[in-house]
């Protein structure tokens, strides 16, 4: 099942985590008044609206996403300088090579099938001497809702449900394997550690689900979905404690520049 209007309304209100996780990355993109960017998977479009004001009227901001839910509630941000489209980050062919100052990606890289291709998107579009910046869920670290996404999925009868595109947590050493490959061979990468809370598991897996645009469940029907959440709020009551949930977490965050 794809994303619903539910889901991506849903995310409006509890994304205080991916839009700081986004600060975090621009502070070391170096914005400028006047640049041209593509923020890619942009959701419903917070950050994107931030990136216009900090680019300016003389700068650019365009955001793409494939949910068209999330698309619409992101064009009910105007600015003269912000537009919206649908699109997904392996093909950006409705965009000229060499035509961004920046390609931003926030929270949205591990939900990417095709990571090399959309790299290499990424290159062509971006002028020489532009900067990619992204940050995502680092595959070196196992945040607990992995594990616990692992736990009940592997049981009987999900497990007769295999996901068929789950998210794809790099390691690092694989993220610089394909920012090779894209040529993308100035770059530096840091781990920002960060804390998910939440106030108990309800609010855990909402977050998760609104998060993932309901790929929380894998690939299981959508009859089984009360069981299986159900038996994650099991897990999820395990770690909580008066104080609510604690949930460390490691990103990846990327600046790598196109050379010329
Ligand atoms: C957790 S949200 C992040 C949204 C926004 N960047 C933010 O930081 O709040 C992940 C987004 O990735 C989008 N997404 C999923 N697959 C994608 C793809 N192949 N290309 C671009 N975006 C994708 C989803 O539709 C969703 O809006």
């Amino acid at each position: 099942m794809g994303d619903t209007a539910e889901l991506a309304n849903g995310y409006t209100l509890v994304n205080d985590t991916q839009y700081d996780a986004g600060l975090f990355l621009l502070e070391r993109l170096e914005v400028h008044a006047g640049m041209q960017i593509l923020d890619v998977g942009c959701g419903p479009g917070n950050l994107t609206f931030r990136l216009a004001e900090t680019v300016g009227k003389k700068g650019k901001v365009i955001g793409i996403d494939p949910s068209k839910e999330r698309i619409a509630i992101a064009q009910q941000k105007v600015a003269p300088n912000l537009s919206f489209t649908e699109g997904k980050a392996e093909d950006l062919s409705t965009f000229s090579s060499e035509s961004f100052d920046i390609v931003f990606v926030n929270s949205t890289f591990h939900w990417v099938e095709d990571q090399a291709t959309a790299l290499k998107e990424f290159a062509r579009v971006l002028k020489s001497g532009g900067r990619l910046g992204i940050s995502g869920g680092s595959g070196d670290f196992e945040a607990i809702h992995e594990r616990i996404k692992e736990d009940i999925l592997s049981r009987e009868p999900y497990r007769r449900y295999p996901e068929k595109s789950g998210p794809k947590f790099l390691k690092q050493r694989e993220l610089e394997e394909l920012l090779d490959d894209a040529r993308f061979s100035q770059r530096k990468i840091v781990v920002n550690t960060i804390v998910k809370s939440a106030k108990d598991a309800d609010a855990m897996i909402n977050w998760l689900d609104t998060s993932s645009s309901g790929k929380t469940y894998g690939g299981i029907p959508l009859e089984l979905r009360p069981n299986a959440r159900a038996e994650m709020k099991e897990e999820w009551d395990k770690v909580t404690t008066e104080k609510g949930i604690r949930m460390d977490m490691e990103l990846l965050v990327t600046v790598a520049m196109k050379s010329g």
